[in-house]
C-alpha cells in the first residue's frame, strides 16, 4: 500500500509537467485522400497501436559509413558494420528515451521496442487515450475500393516539453495501404505445348536458359558459401494471398533447369504467415522463387513471407527489423511489390528508407521492382507523374524492365524522380545529364532534383509454373527476382576470390559498375497521356531501363576478377 503511494507519486509529478506544457501541431493533413469516407467516432474503449519514431543518435554519421563502406575508391569498401554497431548510430539518446517514457507509459496499455535498436516504440492504447496523448480526435475511415476500415485523425499534437525526441508518430495520419504488388501482371495466352518447350527460341518462350544466356549468367556457384544468399519477399495478408508453391518449383526446375532439379528454398514466416501449398494464391510469389532458385543455382534461397495486414510503411519496416535481427542476414534481398510515393507520408517514408540505410551498411543487396504503370502508375489524364516507393529510397537498387530481341525499354517499367527523396551524389551527374538531353519536356511534371530511379533493369516477360501448368507472366515482378540472381552469382565469385561481397550496389552501378551493365536505348515508357507520353530511354542512365541490363562477364571484369 505504502509501497504503491510512494512509487505513485514521481508518476503525478511528471503528468503534472507534461500537462503545464503547451501541447505543439506535430504533423497534420489538410484532408482526407481521395476514395476514403469518414463514418464516425470510433469508439473510445477501442484498442489501437501506434509506432513512435524517436530521434537517432547519429543518422548523419551512418550515412557517412554507409558511403565509406559502399564507394569502390573508398579505403573501407566492402567493410560492413554488425547490426549492433548499426544501432549505436540509430539507437535513441538516453534522454531522449526516457523523456518520451515518461510520457508515454502512464498513459498506454503496453510500449514495446518495434526495432532493435529501440528507436522506434509499438504503443498499443485505446482511442480515448491516444486523443488525450496527442491532443486530436479520430475518426473511423473506409476505403470505398476494397471496404477496409481505418481509425485516423487529421493531425496531432505533441508536448513541447517532448516534441524535440520525436522524429512522428504513425499512421495516426497516414492512409496507407498495404504494400501492392506491381500492377501489370499481365498472364499472356501463349502457351507452348510440353514438347516445343525445350527447344523453343526464346523470343517464344523465355526461361531461365534464355536469362542465362542473354546476360551471360552460369550455372551455379564455385565458392561453396552458404552464407552468401537470397532472402525473397512474400506477402500473405488478408489482401494479398501469396504463397511460393514447391511442386510447382519442382516441376518448373525439371522442364527447364534440370541441371539443378531439386534444388528448394528455405520459408521464414513472420506474424502469422503460412506458405500454403493448396494453390489458392495468385502468381507473384512463383515468379519470385522460380525466378531466384531457378537462376541463381545453389545459391541458398529464403522466403521471406508476412502475414501482417499493417500498412506498407509498417510492413516494409517488419522486414527491415527482421533483417537486422539475423545472425546472417541474406547478402541479398528481393522485393516485387511497391507502393505510389505519396501512400506513405513523407515522414514515414524516410523512417522506412533510413532502415534500407541501415540494411546498406551491414551489407545487404536490397532489391525493388520499380513497378508496372510506367511514369504515372498507370494513371491517365494526370498532370504529375507518380514516383513509386520504396524505389525512390537512396539506399536501395531499383529494377525497371526490358524486352530482350532487341534490348528495348518496357512501356510499363515505372520510373522518375522522387518528391521526398533529393538526388544522391552517386547519380546526381547521371541523371542531370538525362534532364539536360530532354530540355523543357515534362516539366513541372516532376522533381528535377529529385533522386531517379529505377537504377537498372532486366526482363520483364518470363515463363513460369503455375498449379502444374507453365504460362508466361510479365512485369517488373520478373525483372527484380531475376536481377538479385545475378548479384548474388556475382558474390559468389567475390566470396570465391577471398572479397567482400558487393553489399549496397548503386555507388558501384553508377561508376565502374557500369562496366556490369549493357546500356538500353530504345523505347518509352507509358505517362500521363497513355502509352506517348512517358520518358524515352537514352543512350546512358534513363528513367525506364536505369543503367541498363546485367552483363556477368563484365561486371567480373570491373570487379577485378
Ligand atoms: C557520428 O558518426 C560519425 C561517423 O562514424 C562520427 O565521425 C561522429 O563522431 C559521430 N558523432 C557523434 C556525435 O557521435
Ligand atoms: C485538426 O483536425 C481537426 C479535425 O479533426 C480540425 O478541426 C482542426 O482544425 C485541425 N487542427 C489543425 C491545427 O490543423
Ligand atoms: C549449364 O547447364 C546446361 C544444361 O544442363 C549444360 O548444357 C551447360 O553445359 C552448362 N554450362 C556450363 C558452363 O556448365
Amino acid at each position: 500500500m505504502t509501497m504503491g503511494l510512494l512509487r505513485a507519486l514521481p508518476l503525478m509529478l511528471l503528468t503534472k509537467s507534461v500537462l503545464s506544457s503547451t501541447m505543439v501541431l506535430h504533423e497534420s493533413i489538410s484532408h482526407v485522400p481521395s476514395g476514403f469516407k469518414a463514418l464516425g467516432s470510433p469508439s473510445p474503449t477501442q484498442e489501437i497501436e501506434l509506432f513512435i519514431a524517436i530521434v537517432q543518435s547519429n543518422i548523419t554519421g551512418l550515412a557517412k559509413v554507409v558511403d565509406a563502406v559502399s564507394f569502390p575508391s573508398s579505403p573501407s569498401y566492402g567493410q560492413y558494420l554488425s547490426s549492433a554497431e548499426v544501432a549505436e548510430y540509430v539507437k535513441p539518446p538516453a534522454e531522449s528515451l526516457s523523456a518520451v517514457m515518461d510520457w508515454v507509459t502512464p498513459n498506454v496499455a503496453s510500449v514495446k521496442p518495434f526495432s532493435p535498436a529501440g528507436d522506434i516504440l509499438r504503443v498499443s492504447l485505446t482511442v480515448e487515450q491516444a486523443e488525450g496523448l496527442f491532443n486530436t480526435k479520430f475518426s473511423t475511415y473506409t476505403q470505398s475500393a476494397n471496404g477496409q476500415e481505418m481509425i485516423r485523425a487529421l493531425n496531432y499534437s505533441l508536448p513541447s516539453t517532448v516534441q524535440q525526441h520525436i522524429l512522428h508518430v504513425h499512421p495516426i495520419i497516414a492512409f496507407t495501404p498495404p504494400p501492392q504488388r506491381p500492377s501489370q501482371n499481365t498472364v499472356y495466352k501463349r502457351k507452348a505445348t510440353l514438347n516445343r518447350r525445350q527447344l523453343a527460341p526464346c523470343e517464344d518462350i523465355v526461361r531461365p536458359v534464355c536469362i542465362q544466356q542473354f546476360y551471360g549468367i552460369p550455372n551455379t556457384t564455385i565458392s561453396g558459401s552458404l552464407t552468401n544468399s537470397i532472402g525473397v519477399q512474400g506477402y500473405n495478408s488478408a489482401s494479398l494471398g501469396e504463397y511460393a508453391n514447391e511442386d510447382d518449383l519442382a516441376t518448373f526446375l525439371n522442364e527447364f533447369r534440370p541441371d539443378i532439379a531439386g534444388n528448394t528454398f528455405s520459408v521464414t514466416l513472420l506474424n502469422g504467415a503460412q506458405n500454403l501449398q493448396d494453390n489458392s494464391g495468385g502468381l507473384e510469389g512463383q515468379i519470385d522463387i522460380q525466378y531466384t532458385v531457378g537462376v541463381a543455382g545453389n545459391v541458398p534461397t529464403t522466403y521471406v513471407l508476412d502475414g501482417t495486414n499493417s500498412d506498407a510503411a509498417t510492413s516494409y519496416m517488419d522486414t527491415i527489423n527482421w533483417l537486422l535481427s539475423q545472425e546472417d542476414p541474406p547478402t541479398v534481398f528481393t522485393t516485387s511489390y511497391a507502393n505510389e510515393e505519396t501512400d506513405l507520408t513523407q515522414s514515414a517514408a524516410t523512417s522506412v528508407c533510413n532502415g534500407y540505410m541501415q540494411l546498406a551498411a551491414i551489407g545487404i543487396s536490397m532489391i525493388f521492382a520499380s513497378g508496372d504503370g510506367g511514369a504515372s502508375d498507370n494513371q491517365q489524364g494526370c498532370t504529375s507523374f507518380v514516383p513509386m516507393f520504396p524505389s525512390t529510397c537512396p539506399y536501395v537498387t531499383s529494377v525497371g524492365g526490358t524486352f530482350f530481341q532487341p534490348p528495348t525499354a518496357f512501356v510499363s517499367s515505372a520510373g522518375g524522380f522522387s518528391n521526398y527523396f533529393p538526388v544522391p551524389s552517386y547519380q546526381a551527374a547521371d541523371t542531370s545529364a538525362y534532364l539536360e538531353s530532354i530540355g523543357d519536356e515534362y516539366s513541372g511534371m516532376y522533381n528535377p532534383n529529385g533522386r531517379g530511379f529505377p537504377d537498372v533493369a532486366a526482363e520483364w516477360e518470363v515463363f513460369i509454373v503455375n498449379a502444374g501448368g507453365v504460362t508466361s507472366i510479365g512485369g517488373t515482378s520478373c525483372a527484380s527476382p531475376i536481377f538479385a540472381s545475378f548479384i548474388a552469382l556475382v558474390n559468389d565469385r567475390l566470396i570465391a576470390a577471398g572479397k567482400p561481397v558487393l553489399g549496397f550496389l548503386n555507388p558501384l552501378l553508377y561508376g565502374t559498375g557500369k562496366g556490369g551493365l549493357d546500356d538500353v536505348t530504345v523505347g518509352q515508357s507509358s505517362g500521363c497521356s497513355g502509352s506517348t507520353g512517358g520518358w524515352n530511354s537514352a543512350a546512358g542512365w534513363d528513367p525506364v531501363s536505369g543503367l541498363g541490363t546485367p552483363d556477368f562477364a563484365g561486371m567480373l571484369n570491373a570487379l577485378g576478377i
